[in-house]
């Protein structure tokens, strides 16, 4: 018997040799009642069963603090499953992994004899979602948390602002929500989040143990900014490649002042030498730093093609500095590394393909002389809006070509930038952009299952240090899930490198 399927592979998972447990209507869940609140809701969606207590069965649901941060175990026998976890966030992923375990035994609902001792390789494991590109409600980011919760992901990046829009309402800079949020790529509807908005995905997220790290891209991906405060921004930079960008995916040229609704990138920029745009700085970021718990600010500084490079330099050690003062740990993509004075200790992300070209990982790893981690992305693996190989008309193929699963799944994050080890990685997180991403449909078929796979580089043991972080193990463990996935309304793309599961 193959062992039971659980994404993203444990640290460790033995099967007992006794009975399964036997879950009904009648199995009591006690101990803490978040855990239990989840865990209920979990089992109902699963299994249609309201779980209600009465009978012999019982799982409990415990936290012990001593162990690693976000650690449990999971023992199953045939009385009952005990869940301990560290904290409350570990008990909160050892009931994902028990939702995960529940399978159908035909009438009835089993969950095998096992042990699982678990605990995360790297303490951030992110997905980020683009809502500038194109807009997603609300309902569709709490959607989203709830399913990378359930892989046990703990950050949410969102990337709030681009030239096509700006999402987020700021009461220092109302122009922005009242002038820049209206459009979207394509000529498609923009929208915003309001304060409360906000406010409510951060409440949610943190149920489901995540925080929210917000994006303000700078100084490039500021088009939209002009629109509300023409004052500070640069005109755009009409280069051959945004011409061929124009041409070759339609869309008019942009022009200062008018909304932008096309793909390409590299245009914008803040005026660096003003002293206006770091009131402006000040403004956004201190209130952001206001509204968001997490630690985390995020300053984009990717690809600023419209400001010479000295002018880079000196506006990303500013704005990093700025973040610092706030009291924030500032996070940027890894062109910032080129800085020579970054603020110190800066989180760098680094989007480079898995085997680095153009000296990307080299800017990477300044991030780490300078005292800081890295967040690794690799675009030609865990960019979730690549194209598949075979599959619905969506996604970009920039990063390499398509994107199978397999691709998505073979590589080692400490494999990638040479010189640095676990240590210097502060985790792993899969972006998802939005030019062709317009639904929540969308977004499942695209993330599901390669999300899994990003899921399995931040939390498993590295490649090699477990029998399970192989592509065979994963994708038989990933079609295990086809039935959850589904029960829970995960609409994911059905690729034949899986073997799917069918209930
Ligand atoms: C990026 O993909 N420009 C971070």
């Amino acid at each position: 018997m193959s062992l039971p399927s659980v994404v993203p592979a444990p640290a460790s998972l033995e099967q007992a040799t006794g009975a399964p447990f036997r879950l009904s209507a009648t199995t009591r869940i006690e101990g803490e009642t978040d855990a239990a609140a989840s865990l209920a809701a979990l089992v109902t969606a699963r299994t249609g069963l309201e779980v209600e207590g009465g009978g012999a069965s019982t799982i409990t649901l415990a936290i012990e603090p001593g162990g690693a941060a976000e650690s449990y175990s999971l023992t199953a026998d045939e009385a009952s499953v005990v869940v301990t976890g560290a904290d409350a966030a570990g008990l909160f992923y050892g009931v994902q992994t028990l939702g995960q375990l529940l399978t159908r035994d035909d009438d009835a609902w089993i969950v095998p004899a096992v042990t699982v001792e678990d605990s995360p390789r790297f303490a951030y494991r992110g997905v980020m979602l683009d809502v500038a590109r194109h807009f997603h409600s609300v309902e569709t980011v709490k959607g989203y948390i709830d399913r990378a919760a359930g892989l046990k992901f703990n950050a949410l990046h969102l990337h709030l602002a681009d030239d096509q829009g700006w999402r987020l309402q700021l009461h220092s800079r109302p122009k922005l929500t009242e002038l820049a949020s209206g459009t979207a790529v394509g000529g498609d509807p923009g929208g915003f989040y309001t304060k409360a908005d906000y406010a409510e995905i951060i409440a949610h997220a943190a149920s489901r143990h995540m925080i929210v790290v917000p994006e303000i891209d700078m100084p490039g991906h500021t088009h939209a900014v002009g629109l509300a405060y023409p004052e500070l921004v640069e005109e755009p930079v009409l280069s051959d490649h945004i011409i061929e960008i124009a041409r070759d995916y339609g869309g008019d040229l942009p022009e200062a002042g008018k909304p932008y609704d096309g793909m390409a990138v590299g245009f914008s920029s803040l005026k660096i030498h003003d002293e206006a745009t770091y009131d402006f700085v000040a403004d956004v970021f201190g209130e952001l730093a206001g509204m968001t718990p997490g630690p985390y600010l995020h300053l984009g500084g990717d690809e600023a093609l419209g400001t010479a490079p000295e002018d880079f330099a000196l506006f990303v050690s500013r704005a990093t500095e700025i973040i610092a003062d706030l009291g924030k740990t500032p996070v940027a993509w890894h062109e910032a590394g080129a800085a020579p004075d970054l603020t110190e200790a800066t989180v760098g992300q680094y989007w480079g393909f898995v085997t680095p070209t153009d000296g990307m990982d080299v800017k990477a790893r300044e991030f780490v002389r300078n005292g800081g981690q890295l967040i690794l992305s690799p675009a030609d693996a865990i960019y979730l809006d690549m194209k598949y190989p075979t599959g619905p008309d969506l996604g970009l193929t920039w990063a390499n070509g398509p994107t199978s699963v397999e691709d998505a799944y073979s590589w080692e994050p400490s494999a990638i930038i040479r010189g640095i080890d676990d240590t210097d990685i502060l985790g792993v997180e899969a972006p998802m952009w939005s030019e062709t991403i317009r639904t929540a449909s969308d977004i499942d078929t695209m993330a599901f299952p390669r999300i899994a796979a990003a899921a399995e580089a931040g939390w498993s043991p590295a490649t090699g240090a477990s029998d399970l972080r192989t592509w065979e193990s994963f994708r038989t463990r990933v079609g295990a899930l086809g039935p959850l996935w589904t029960s829970l309304g995960i609409g994911f793309h059905p690729t034949g490198e899986i073997p799917w599961v069918t209930e």
